[in-house]
C-alpha cells in the first residue's frame, strides 16, 4: 500500500513538472529542489511571472516597460535559477527589506519594479498590476519553504552575489581592453552591441547608469560569478579589469522622473473590478 501510494506521488510530481516545463526553454529548468507548482490560478500566475521573467523583451505584459534588449534573465542566469548569477532562490525570504538607496523599507514588489526602472531602462509598471505580481508569485515560488529572516541593511537575499574586495584604483583599462576582446568580444561584439541572443552590454540598448552593473565593483562581482557565460574562469582582478574597460562606454543616463509612470498609474486596485 504505501508503495502505490509513493509511485502515485513521485508520479504526480513528474506530472507537475511536464507540465510546468511543457512550452518553456531549457534553460528555465527548475532547480531539483523547486517545490511542486500550485494548481489552479496561482500555479498559472507562477508560470506567467516565469516567462516574464524569461521574455521581458517581447512579452505583451511587459514590453511597454521595457527600454532596452535585456531580459530579466540576461542577468538573473537561467531565470533566477542559476544559484549564483544574481539568484532569486530564497530571495522572497529577505523581505520586506531595508534599502538604502530608496531610503524606505521595501517590499520584493517595489524591488522588481525598480529593476525595471534602471537594469530594464524601462518605466516602472504599477503596483498591483498584472505584471508585478506575476513576477512576484514566481520569484516567491522560488522560496517555499525558506525560512523568513528580513534584511535590515539591504534589498538583498541570502545567496546575492558577494562583493569583491579589490581596490578600484587598481583596475586597469588597457588590461581590461585585451581581455574583452579574448574572452568576450565573440558573444558580445566588439562594440559591446551583442546579437541574437546575446545581450548588449553598453550603448543605448543596454542597463542605464542607474543599475547596479553601472557600478564597476558590481559589475566585477557578478562577472566572476557569471561570465564568460557556462565557463567562469576570471580571477577578480581580470573581473575587475574588464568591468573598468566596459563601464568606460557610453550607456543611457538615469533621471528618476523619466522612469516613474504617471500618477494614476503607480498602483492598481489588485483585483477583477466586478463585485
Ligand atoms: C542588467 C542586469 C539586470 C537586469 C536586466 C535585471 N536585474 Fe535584477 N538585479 C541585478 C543585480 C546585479 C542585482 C543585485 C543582485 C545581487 O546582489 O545578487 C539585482 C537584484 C534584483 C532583485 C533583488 C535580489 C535580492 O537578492 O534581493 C530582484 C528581485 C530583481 N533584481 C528582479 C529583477 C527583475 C524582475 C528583472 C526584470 C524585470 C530584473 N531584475 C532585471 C541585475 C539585473
Ligand atoms: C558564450 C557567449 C558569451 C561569452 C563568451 C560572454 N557572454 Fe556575457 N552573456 C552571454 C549571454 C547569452 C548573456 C545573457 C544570458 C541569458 O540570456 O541567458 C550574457 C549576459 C551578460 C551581461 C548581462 C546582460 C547585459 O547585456 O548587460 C553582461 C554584463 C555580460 N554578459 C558581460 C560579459 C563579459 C564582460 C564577458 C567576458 C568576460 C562575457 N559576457 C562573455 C553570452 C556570453
Amino acid at each position: 500500500m504505501k508503495s502505490i501510494v509513493s509511485v502515485l506521488l513521485v508520479g504526480s510530481l513528474v506530472c507537475c513538472f511536464a507540465f510546468l516545463r511543457s512550452d518553456l526553454d531549457v534553460r528555465a529548468e527548475p532547480p531539483s529542489s523547486a517545490p511542486v507548482l500550485p494548481s489552479g490560478p496561482l500555479g498559472e500566475t507562477i508560470r506567467l511571472g516565469q516567462e516574464l521573467v524569461e521574455r521581458t523583451t517581447t512579452h505583451p505584459l511587459s514590453k511597454l516597460f521595457v527600454g532596452n534588449d535585456l531580459n530579466c534573465t540576461s542577468c538573473h542566469l537561467k531565470n533566477g535559477t542559476d544559484p549564483k548569477a544574481a539568484t532569486f532562490l530564497g530571495v522572497a525570504a529577505a523581505y520586506p527589506a531595508w534599502s538604502p538607496r530608496e531610503q524606505r523599507v521595501i517590499t520584493l514588489e517595489d524591488r522588481i519594479l525598480n529593476c525595471f526602472m534602471r537594469s530594464c531602462n524601462g518605466v516602472r509598471p504599477p503596483l498591483g498590476s498584472k505584471v508585478s505580481v506575476a513576477i512576484a508569485s514566481y520569484i516567491t515560488w522560488l522560496s517555499e519553504g525558506k525560512i523568513l529572516r528580513m534584511n535590515a541593511e539591504n534589498p538583498k537575499g541570502p545567496n546575492a552575489v558577494p562583493r569583491l574586495t579589490v581596490k578600484l584604483e587598481s583596475a586597469s583599462i588597457e588590461r581590461g581592453e585585451r581581455l574583452y576582446s579574448k574572452k568576450c568580444a565573440t558573444c558580445h561584439g566588439k562594440d559591446g552591441a551583442g546579437k541574437d541572443d546575446h545581450p548588449p552590454i553598453w550603448g543605448r540598448r543596454s542597463f542605464n547608469q542607474g543599475a547596479g552593473l553601472a557600478d564597476t565593483v558590481q559589475l566585477a562581482s557578478w562577472l566572476k560569478v557569471a561570465m564568460p557565460l557556462d565557463e567562469t574562469d576570471l580571477a577578480d582582478q581580470e573581473a575587475l579589469d574588464i568591468a573598468a574597460f566596459v563601464n568606460t562606454h557610453d550607456r543611457p543616463a538615469f533621471d528618476l522622473k523619466n522612469h516613474l509612470p504617471v500618477e494614476s498609474r503607480l498602483g492598481e486596485y489588485n483585483a477583477e473590478q466586478t463585485r
